[in-house]
């Protein structure tokens, strides 16, 4: 299957007083339609604004080298009214608070209605019979009885679900989905990753799932790539992921996140002892390499490139490769 997204060497910097901040650093990944790939790391990590620079939403001490192709169309240094034409109809991303995309004045039926009316010509009309339906797909309960209310007159589950809809709308080939359920409470988050993978199945839409929860990750993607200091670390189907971790940040991060699975558990989580680097002053080797418990010479002199490991699970597909950029020889599975 094609590729809906491509990125190579994207690197997005900002300008700062005290000098440049390396927010993604040479970052190259793909997604296909119908896929759903996790974004996973610490808080700081670079995962919004790699997909933040996708969009063309940098802040304006931002700036982005490198390529994003949708089905082949440059996105790095489209201008604006090029990607109007691109953003909310083939992609669209969706935020941890829906208010940054909703209007708190407007109904929630103008405001879904408008998309449909600006993006696709439709009449008023017919926008509005579209916008219900793209309610009821997102499971608003009794939503024709809600449609005229206001954002504020929503819970907050509630409100994720309108974002969803409007988002949808256009039938994009791809949704990201900036933390959508962090603000959530547990059942509520469930219920938003439900919808996720139900929709992700519906429209053949490929979904970008960013978090730092690997719970989340767990639940709905194919493939999970690790990002460290704006880098991508690791990069592997989910259940090679957590079965078969590679890189030690990786470790860290299964190491630190309660399991689900497992009830009453007698393993204690840990976490990860010391900070990320600065962004300013990367080091010359593995940026990890300070915290790491397995750092060697090589480790502090070389950067790691990314490579594919030798130890894929006996049923992967060519696709399913497992890539990570540590220096540390293949092994079975890491243990934090
Ligand atoms: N406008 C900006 N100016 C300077 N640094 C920024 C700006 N926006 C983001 N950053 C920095 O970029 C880094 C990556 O941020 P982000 O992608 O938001 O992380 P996260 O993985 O939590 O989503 C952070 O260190 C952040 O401070
Ligand atoms: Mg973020």
């Amino acid at each position: 299957m094609s590729n809906i997204l491509d990125v190579q060497g994207l690197t997005t910097v900002f300008k700062t007083h005290d000098g440049d901040v390396k927010a993604v650093n040479d970052v190259s990944f793909s997604i296909k339609a119908g896929e759903a790939l996790g974004i996973v790391g610490e808080s700081g990590s670079g995962k919004s604004q790699t997909f933040l620079s996708i969009m063309g939403l940098l802040a304006t001490n931002g700036y982005s080298t490198g390529s994003a192709k949708l089905t082949g169309q440059e996105l790095i240094g489209l201008p604006t009214r090029d990607l109007n034409k691109v953003r909310g109809l083939r992609m669209s991303m969706i935020f941890q608070d829906p208010m940054t995309s909703l209007n708190p004045y407007m109904r929630i039926s103008k405001q879904l209605s408008e998309v449909l009316v600006h993006h696709k010509g439709m009449s008023e009309k017919d926008a509005r019979a579209s916008a219900l339906e793209m309610l009821d797909r997102v499971r608003i309960p009794e939503a024709r009885k809600r449609f005229d209310m206001y954002p504020h007159e929503f819970s907050g589950g509630m409100r994720q679900r309108v974002m969803i809809a409007m988002a949808l709308l256009c039938e994009p080939e791809l949704l990201i989905a900036d933390e959508p359920t962090t603000a959530l409470d547990v059942t509520v988050q469930a219920q938003i990753l439900d919808l996720l993978g139900d929709l992700k199945r519906d429209f053949n839409t490929a979904i970008v799932m960013i978090t730092h929860d690997l719970g989340v990750v767990a639940g709905i993607c194919d493939h999970v790539q690790v990002m460290y200091a704006g880098r991508i670390i690791e990069s592997a189907p989910v259940n090679e992921l957590f079965a078969n971790p590679q890189h030690p940040y990786t470790a860290g991060l299964l190491a630190s996140s309660p399991r689900l699975d497992i009830v009453n558990s007698e393993e204690k989580l840990t976490t990860i002892p010391g900070q990320p680097p600065n962004l300013q002053r990367l080091p010359t080797g593995c940026s990890f390499a300070p915290r790491c418990p397995h750092a060697f010479d090589r480790c502090i002199a070389e950067l790691p490139m990314p490579r594919p490991t030798e130890t894929r699970s006996p049923d992967h597909s060519p696709d399913d490769i497992h890539v990570k950029a540590c220096h540390l020889e293949d092994h079975k599975g890491l243990a934090a």
